[in-house]
């Protein structure tokens, strides 16, 4: 088993989803390989409670759950308008995922998420000790470290973004963007998801902060931190596991006598613009157009809980969705056959893992994405003797790992189509090698690679700074 790191974890990020036990549930990408990492670590997970008061106290709730212990904070109404569903969520996000189109850039916003990381700092601060090592995650917390270190704090801290880092010239339409960039240089290690992230970081810091680059070290005046891509994986060994238990066999079981003999398709994502659902859906209605022969033997199962419903953006594309999939299935159900079965609803993983496997295909087109951990769950989930096979965008971080995965663009309805028909009429030979490789490296670069490749960066830099 591997060791846990010497010093203790304390682990930040904005939601805090402790394990249930109970196959996981509904949790995002971070919360999962949170999870997963926190489970055999002796540190504390801090982050927002989810819920609000009126008038914020800096209490702490302290919780053990599962092996992981957790300490949250409740934040006020206005800062959840402000900093998740306002500066992290209609701001970040957006600009972060190229989609600039749908920033908003309100003062109102940028203020309550400075207000939110200094609460954060605030209450974080007594809790950290001796050589504990900090590690923050993702876009919400981009300035926690530079608070932090205001407060004194000297230990080593890392940030790790879970989302893309977006092109050098797209950054510059966010208002402070300097400011809020330069806040990078308080940590010791900041990690990205790809090469690409890194290489537009990278950019960013010549460009912007007139900053020099040598190998992984990144330096901006007196200020030098190691800039490095360790792309997230899965708790993989975890997830074979659970797409081989009771229930997964029983939800396969459940789900191929659904089928009929039909192949199906799947897709599984927040319902997230970014994750490209109206390009898949078009895409799939352009091989519905294109395969009459099709019609009947085919269908696609998309599973898209619903994500920040408080923000426009997602309420217009969850109607949009509606509408596309209702257009579709009426444009070409039958009286035993409906073209998409959509669902708005999550599963336990062990569910998920047997549905993944009942797939012949698994369809993850995002438009951008930092990662994309659908993607290794489905090749993780697949029966080795009679592999599914998986469409992915060249735009998901995935993509740089799984490259025998059939790699298409999202924005391209006939590169959808195309892939589609390729991949149900693959040879088992081309299915079995192709499968192979993409998980050798969803099992190599798992999870726990992943946290030992931070957490060793984070402190060998320590020690080189202190050399
Ligand atoms: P993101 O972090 O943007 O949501 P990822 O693909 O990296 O995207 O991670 C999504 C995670 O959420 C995966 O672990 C996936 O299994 C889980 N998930 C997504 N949809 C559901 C669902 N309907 N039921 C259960 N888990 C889900
Ligand atoms: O993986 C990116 C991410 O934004 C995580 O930070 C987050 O926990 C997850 O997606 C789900 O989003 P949210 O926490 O806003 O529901």
């Amino acid at each position: 088993m591997e060791q846990c790191p010497m010093s203790r974890l304390i682990i930040i990020s904005n939601r805090v989803q402790p394990p249930t036990g109970e196959g996981g549930g509904n949790q995002g990408g971070l919360a999962v390989a949170l999870s997963a990492a926190l489970r055999e670590s002796s540190g504390i997970w801090f982050g927002w409670s989810g819920e609000t008061v009126d008038e914020f106290t800096g209490k702490i709730d302290f919780q053990r759950n599962f092996g992981v212990t957790t300490a949250t904070i409740d934040l006020e109404p206005q800062d959840l308008d402000e900093y998740y569903n306002g500066y992290a969520n209609r701001t970040l996000w957006p600009l972060f995922h190229y989609r600039i189109d749908l920033a908003e850039f309100e003062s109102g916003f940028a203020e309550g998420y400075e207000r939110v990381n200094q609460r954060f700092a605030d209450t974080l601060e007594p809790l950290i000790e001796g050589d504990d090592l900090v590690w923050v995650h993702d876009y919400h917390l981009f300035p926690l470290g530079a608070r932090l270190r205001e407060k004194g704090i000297r230990n080593r801290i890392g940030f790790f973004l879970h989302i893309p880092w977006p092109p050098y010239r797209l950054l510059l339409s966010l208002p402070n963007h300097r400011e809020l960039v330069e806040t990078l240089l308080a940590y010791d290690v900041v990690g990205f998801q790809t090469r690409d992230a890194l290489e537009c970081f990278h950019d960013y810091v010549r460009n912007e902060l007139g900053g020099t680059i040598d190998g992984n070290r990144v330096t901006v005046g007196d200020h030098s931190v190691t800039a490095i891509a360790c792309p997230i994986g899965i708790d993989a060994d975890n997830f074979v596991e659970a797409s081989q238990s009771a229930a997964a066999r029983y939800a396969h079981y459940r789900m191929r006598q659904s089928t009929n003999g039909r192949d199906m398709i799947i897709g599984v994502d927040r319902l997230d613009y970014s994750k490209g659902l109206e390009e898949r859906f078009l895409g799939y209605e352009r091989y519905l157009s294109s395969n009459a022969g099709q019609h009947g033997e085919v269908f696609l199962l998309q599973i898209a809980p619903p994500s920040r419903g408080d923000v426009q953006s997602y309420q217009e594309i969850r109607s949009s969705l509606d509408a596309l999939s209702g257009r579709i299935n009426g444009a070409f159900a039958d009286v035993e056959w409906v073209p998409i079965r959509y669902v708005n609803r999550g599963y336990p993983r062990d569910k998920l893992a047997g549905i993944y496997r009942a797939a012949k295909v698994g369809l993850v087109t995002p438009l951008r994405d930092g990662m994309n951990l659908v993607a290794k769950e489905y090749v993780a989930a697949q029966d080795p003797e009679d592999p599914g096979v998986l469409i992915l965008s060249r735009f998901a971080g995935a993509a740089e790992q799984l490259t025998d995965a059939l790699l298409i663009n999202p924005h391209s309805p006939e590169d959808i189509c195309d892939a589609i028909a390729q991949a149900l009429a693959m040879p088992l030979e081309e299915r079995q090698a192709r499968w192979r490789a993409c998980m050798d490296n969803v099992m190599s670069q798992d999870v726990v690679w992943w946290r030992k490749r931070f957490t060793d960066a984070l402190e060998g830099a320590a020690a080189a700074a202190a050399a």
